[in-house]
């Protein structure tokens, strides 16, 4: 019988490697094999030398565990770290996006003591740099940490968020720290987006973007700086938004429109919170029967956006973001002025933004590398829009 695809979504894949071995496990685990999910170990049974080969021998090596125990299967790993962990990561991105959330490094502030504990990933290992807590709150300086991404433990996120306000009252206002809330916040819609009340904050930060990008266009730079890591979902949204609202604010859209638009941007594909991370994560391409269930996420965005309420140019900017001027894109094949105004603008930024970030084993391609493969594909984009865009990237970037 072949497994039904839809049913994937209810699993979310792990490293074997990652599993402590001969402890009581907290859940069950299962194993895809033969098109079929069936449970490897009960809940209160011990991952032994023995299920590790037995998994080996089958060449399996993602165990699963279903979405709704994935709180109780983080904390179980991370309380009963393997030996090696932190030297020996197999999965970088796997472990990176589970368990850890990179903060920025600007946002590191000498005067203001760190409740949490410091990771550093200089790109071989990820090391202990500071050992913190909320007993034992310590101070650091950005100069004495060497090169590569600052992380924290994702149970963490809390003490982080408190920081960044301390920042904020005793620091004047700063478009990384604005990065930074809006990031933790966008987190939060992604991981529950029927919230209403987290959108009406994300209006107030779309508004402060707004004011930064026509107070000083530069500023908008500066939220645009990606790093190697920043390949979570909200962090695409983010940029997505940004690069849509400098491109707004050079064809000068009104207040209204530039909200709209940044609404629709950040929330263009809040509908993969509905896709299965084994297709989202898939090291690779895609098998043609994924990519028709990845093609479902704009769909959902939208089901999402009409459930909160939103206005009908930002559904349809949130439906059109993969439609492409000749009629080639997805879900509707939709053909030039077909497509809505919204749609046209998050569809170039989104292309470009998937262009530019690393994804596993794939680098990122350099803005100009970028931006010729869109001039390759201009048939798809709206000609001014595209031209507008270059020009302001060949300034910002
Ligand atoms: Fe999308």
């Amino acid at each position: 019988m072949s497994i039904q695809i839809r049913e994937i979504d209810n699993y979310f894949p792990v490293k074997t490697e990652l599993i402590p071995l001969n402890i009581k496990l907290p859940c069950d685990i299962f194993i895809q094999e033969n098109d079929e999910i069936k449970v490897f170990l009960k809940k209160g049974e011990y991952f032994s030398i023995e299920a590790k080969s037995t998994i080996k021998n089958k060449k399996i090596e993602n165990l699963l565990v279903k979405n709704s125990d994935r709180k109780i299967f983080q904390n179980f790993i991370l309380e009963f770290k393997p030996k090696d962990y932190f030297n020996n990561i197999l999965d970088r991105y796997v472990i990176n996006n589970e368990f850890f959330y990179k903060i920025e490094r600007e946002c590191l502030s000498p005067e203001i003591p760190i409740t949490f504990t410091l990771y550093l990933n200089d790109g071989n290992n990820l090391n202990l740099l500071l050992e913190a807590s909320e007993e034992n709150p310590k101070k650091i300086s950005q100069e004495s940490i060497s090169e590569g991404d600052i992380l924290i433990s994702k149970k963490d996120l809390n003490l982080y968020e408190k920081y960044l306000q301390q920042l904020i009252k005793d620091t004047k206002s700063d478009p990384i720290i604005l990065k930074e809330t809006t990031k933790l916040l966008l987190r939060e819609i992604y991981s529950d987006p029927t919230n209403k009340k987290n959108l009406l904050i994300v209006g107030d930060k779309i508004d402060e973007i707004i004011e930064y990008g026509k107070v000083e266009p530069q500023a908008l730079k500066r939220l645009l700086i990606m790093k190697k890591l920043d390949n979570y979902s909200y962090v695409h949204a983010f940029n997505v938004m940004t690069l849509c609202l400098a491109l707004g604010l050079k064809i000068k859209l009104s207040e209204n429109e530039l909200r709209l638009l940044g609404l629709a941007s950040i929330l263009h594909d809040i509908g993969k919170t509905n896709i299965s991370p084994i297709i989202l994560s898939k090291i690779g391409k895609l098998t043609e029967k994924e990519f028709e269930v990845y093609k479902t996420h704009v769909i959902e965005s939208v089901k999402i956006a009409e459930d909160l309420g939103l206005h009908k140019e930002v559904i349809d900017g949130i439906a059109h973001h993969h439609e492409k001027l000749n009629g080639t894109g997805y879900p509707f094949k939709l053909k030039g002025e077909q497509i809505s105004f919204i749609g046209k603008i998050i569809s170039i930024c989104d292309a470009y933004e998937m262009l530019t970030t690393p994804k596993p084993m794939k680098y990122p391609l350099s803005p100009y590398n970028a931006l010729m493969i869109l001039v390759n594909d201009k048939k798809c984009y709206d000609k001014s829009l595209l031209e507008t865009f270059i020009k302001m990237l060949g300034r910002i970037i």
